[in-house]
């Protein structure tokens, strides 16, 4: 594509196909430098085009691109080149019959495929990666997701280095051939868009296993991993089961082909790919074991895991008409995982890792140059939009028509909208048009969600009127002008909530409607609250009753993607912290207090000792429950981080208010430096399983102890973590350990860089460790640290997990080594796009994202980060990925 006139696409424009594609066959010889790919399409005019009156039909134009055209014929007819036009992107034949059958041979190199999109290497072995448009990189095609067809695949290969040949569906034919060849078929009777092709072949081992689906078919489980590596696959394939058990348990979806496969390869652009009856996964979410993988780690296999599978129905059996429709699969497929991980594990702890990703990073997306609605309306890359807005506030939007419909009608619409879209590529509308069949409330204002960027501020007053026993609570909702979008109309905010007595019980209340019960909940309604309608720019509830001023508790379970203002005391807030029987509203209470305090340090220089006192008091209270999950407790004496603090910023000066971070920390920690101590030492459970939850959350509490504890002389907790490190038998431990070591500047740190070195040589995500704890390290030295270790003989910029090791998590969890005050940080990010850019330009693109933010900086570092922009603007052609993000930073 020409950056100079880059192309935007418009959701409006969409039109539907002019043909469609009935049934594709696929033959792949496959060479690593020259594979020939033999494409037999058979097309028909699709009838529900828009009709031309009389006239020649519609021509055909294909999508292609990086693929060497070898030969066209139309029903067996070879072509020649004056009867089609060739473009660097598309194949256009002018002249065809309503029904025809057109074979196109086109030639490509896996081999130099380094932007990892269409047929690529990785570890010696083929694989393929599709979404959104790589399918174009194979052969010509209506790459669209709308045009769906049924695909038989074969390939062609060596034996000895392509022992395996995967493809998606059943397999149908193997055999053998002459030179040391072999040659299998793969059949997929369930028609779909090429987005979901996949093609694995290579040397390469697998475990398998099987699972019987509720109606009773035998489903054969595999998956495929290089031979060093088949010990780490346990928890996946058992991941794999309870995602398929709890998918027929609470959706009533089962699998439907013989065989489900996952494959992990080294060198993947994101996470996973849900290609049907074929996943495709970055190794980093299927490969665990206690030598190597962190509790978080299993967490991010299971969850993933998950995620993929769920796809089959929410993705690939109801997929999306175009891609602005992409939160449609998405969003409903996060909710769907989250609520699976939620099942499994702590609700309370589950929600609140949700929430905090969501205020780190989606609210700052939100409030950038990139800011869009779920459904986006435009767009330069389709692969920038794979974005927190479209997956995880997409999920957000999913759960508020959850909680408004309650889980029984959400059910019945779920229910609805397969039945009706089973098949199919749909849109966000008729989801939603799904829900509106068995929904008590009116979804028309609820709509706006999908068209509204920002993230929407809900102001709160309150009044007590103690003649009449009334309490008013008024709540008013604004939202920011985002690029495009101002003055918007207000969206339907489900507001979840309660009163509380002044003794901490809970009112039953006059207004708002009641909360379906979850099915084990031991709590009374009143405990459970009721759910506000809020559809006003302001709207005042009043509860009828209430005898004595009451303790308001908002937004349960945050239960709408909103900013809240509300100005209570640090009293109401320890209270809550206390007493909410909302237990994410206790956590979030907490995480209230810690934010004024922080803020507070920022506007008047020092800390105010009063609100540090209810603090430190409230987390005395929480050290010494023990009826508390130490997950919870963990998650409780957590700070907000800098850039969830920047949420609450119009104008952000990273130095300040990471120093003022800095100093909360330091005071919390000194105030219950003994506490910590304990639990650094105390909290392991000895001789039980790896992943028993009481074991999980002991390592969470006494590992965020430890860094607590970091912000406090080294003398003080250096001896722990090396102490810890050398007895860690798992990886929480041992990295956590390292972690704090790395802080520091004791001999320990090295020592213990030296070990982990050595101990990862050979596996490839423990190197990844090696690196990321490093560019999170607050040492003074980090920008040089970071880009010393650039040249470490490990570094490989070509493998997207090793790249993002360094310098992702340098950009993203290192802001004091990022937003360094001469700049330093945002140069050395600038540098790597740069280079990046020509080789694999998705992943340079999801680089740039942290530069994009310039407006909101205050001080030198606004234009310091500006010029990095503009440098890489000036750098030369840029990819369409990366001209897109800085030109609309720039803009
Ligand atoms: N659809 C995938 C998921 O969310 C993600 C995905 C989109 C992807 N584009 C990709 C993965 C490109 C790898 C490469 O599950
Ligand atoms: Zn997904």
């Amino acid at each position: 594509m020409d950056t100079r006139n880059p192309v935007t696409i418009n959701r409006l424009d969409y039109q539907p196909t002019d043909w469609l594609i009935d049934h594709v066959s696929l033959q792949f010889e496959l060479d690593p430098t020259a594979t020939l790919v033999t494409s037999e399409l058979t097309l028909s005019r699709n009838p529900a085009a828009g009709q031309e009156s009389n006239g020649p039909g519609p021509g055909l134009t294909l999508q292609g691109s990086d693929c060497e055209l070898r030969s066209v014929s139309l029903d067996g007819v070879k072509l020649a080149p004056e009867d089609y036009q060739l473009s660097a992107t598309e194949l256009h034949i002018a002249q065809l019959p309503e029904h025809c059958v057109l074979v196109i041979v086109t030639c490509i190199n896996p081999e130099s495929n380094t932007a990892l999109e269409g047929l690529y290497r990785s570890s010696g072995n083929f694989c393929t990666q599709c979404e959104a448009e790589g399918f174009r990189k194979i052969t010509y095609y209506l790459d669209r997701p709308d045009v769906l067809s049924v695909f038989d695949v074969t390939i062609t290969a060596d034996v000895a280095t392509c022992p395996v040949m995967l493809a998606n569906g059943n397999r149908v034919s193997h055999e053998v051939l002459e030179g040391g060849r072999h040659r299998v078929q793969w059949h997929d009777p369930h028609p779909k868009p090429s987005y979901l092709f996949a093609l694995v072949a290579g040397d390469l081992a697998h475990i398998e296993d099987h699972f019987t689906t509720a109606s009773g078919r035998k489903v054969l489980l595999q998956i495929y991993v290089e031979a060093h590596n088949i010990d780490r696959c346990d928890f996946a394939m058992s991941s794999l089961k309870a995602s398929m058990r709890w998918d027929e348990e609470v959706y009533g979806l089962e699998y439907d082909l013989d065989c489900f496969m996952i494959v992990a390869v080294d060198d993947f652009n994101m996470g996973a790919m849900e290609n049907k009856g074929l996943n495709v996964f970055n190794s980093r979410f299927v490969l665990a074991d206690a030598q190597s993988a962190t509790d978080t780690d299993y967490m991010g296999v299971e969850a993933v895991i998950a995620h993929e599978y769920f796809h089959n129905w929410t993705g690939n059996r109801i997929t999306c008409r175009d891609w602005f429709q992409l939160s449609l699969k998405e969003g409903l497929t996060v909710f769907r995982d989250q609520s699976f991980s939620s099942d499994r594990h702590s609700a309370t702890v589950k929600r609140i890792e949700d929430v905090r990703l969501l205020r780190a990073r989606q609210f700052a997306e939100d409030s950038g140059p990139m800011a869009h609605p779920i459904r986006p309306d435009s767009y330069i890359e389709i692969n920038n939009f794979y974005t927190l807005t479209v997956y995880e506030k997409g999920a957000e939007v999913i759960r508020m028509l959850h909680t408004l419909l309650g889980p029984v009608k959400w059910r019945q619409a779920m229910d609805v909208y397969v039945e009706r879209h089973d098949g199919t590529a749909t849109t966000c509308d008729a989801f939603v048009d799904a829900m509106q069949t068995v929904a008590d409330v009116d979804l028309t204002q609820f709509r706006r969600w999908y068209s509204t960027a920002g993230t929407p501020e809900v102001r709160v007053s309150e009044e007590y009127d103690s003649q009449n026993a009334r309490f008013h609570l008024t709540l008013s909702q604004s939202c920011p002008d985002t690029p495009g979008q101002s003055d918007k109309l207000p969206l339907h905010i489900p507001v979840v909530m309660g009163l509380l007595d002044q003794q901490g019980n809970s009112l039953s209340l006059s207004n708002g409607r009641a909360l379906a019960a979850a099915v084990d909940s031991s709590q009374t309604d009143a405990q459970r609250g009721v759910l506000l309608d809020l559809t006003e720019a302001s709207q005042t509830f009043t509860f009828e009753g209430v005898d004595a001023a009451p303790v308001v508790s908002l937004l349960r379970g945050f239960s709408a993607p909103v900013k809240l203002v509300h100005d209570v005391t640090d009293e109401t807030l320890a209270f809550l912290m206390a007493n909410d029987p909302d237990t994410f509203n206790r956590w979030e209470a907490g995480q209230r207090l810690a934010t004024r305090l922080i803020l507070g340090v920022l506007q008047e220089g020092r800390i105010n000792a009063d609100t540090l006192a209810s603090l430190g008091q409230a987390w005395g209270l929480i050290l010494a429950d023990d009826s508390l999950d130490m997950a919870f407790k963990a998650e409780a004496l957590s700070l907000p981080t800098i850039d969830t603090l920047e949420g609450s910023l119009e104008q952000v000066d990273y130095q300040a208010l990471i120093a003022a971070h800095a100093m909360v920390s330091t005071a919390l920690a000194e105030k219950h430096a003994e506490a910590l101590c304990v639990l650094v030492t105390e909290t392991r459970q000895a001789g039980v399983a790896l992943l028993d939850p009481a074991a999980m959350s002991g390592r969470k509490l006494a590992n965020t102890a430890l860094a607590l504890l970091t912000w406090l002389p080294e003398s003080l907790w250096g001896p722990l973590a090396a102490a810890q490190y050398a007895a860690a038998d798992n990886m929480t431990d041992r990295i956590a350990a390292l972690a704090a070591l790395c802080h520091g500047d004791s001999a320990a740190r090295q020592d213990c860089l030296d070990d982990f070195h050595a101990k990862a040589i050979g596996n490839r995500l423990v190197m990844d460790k090696w690196f990321a704890v490093q560019a999170t390290s607050r040492r003074s030295s980090i920008v040089e640290d970071v880009a010393a270790l650039l040249q470490h003989a490990d570094f490989e910029a070509g493998n997207p997990n090793r790249l993002r090791s360094l310098v992702a998590s340098f950009a993203l969890n290192n802001p004091g080594g990022f937003h360094a005050a001469n700049g330093q940080g945002y140069r050395f990010l600038a540098d790597q796009v740069i280079a990046l850019d020509s080789r694999n330009p998705q992943v340079a693109a999801r680089l740039v994202s942290p530069l994009g933010h310039w407006k909101r900086l205050a001080g030198p570092a606004r234009d310091l980060m500006r010029q990095e922009l503009v440098r890489i603007r000036d750098s030369g052609p840029l990819s369409p990925d990366v001209f897109e993000l800085v030109s609309k930073a720039l803009q």
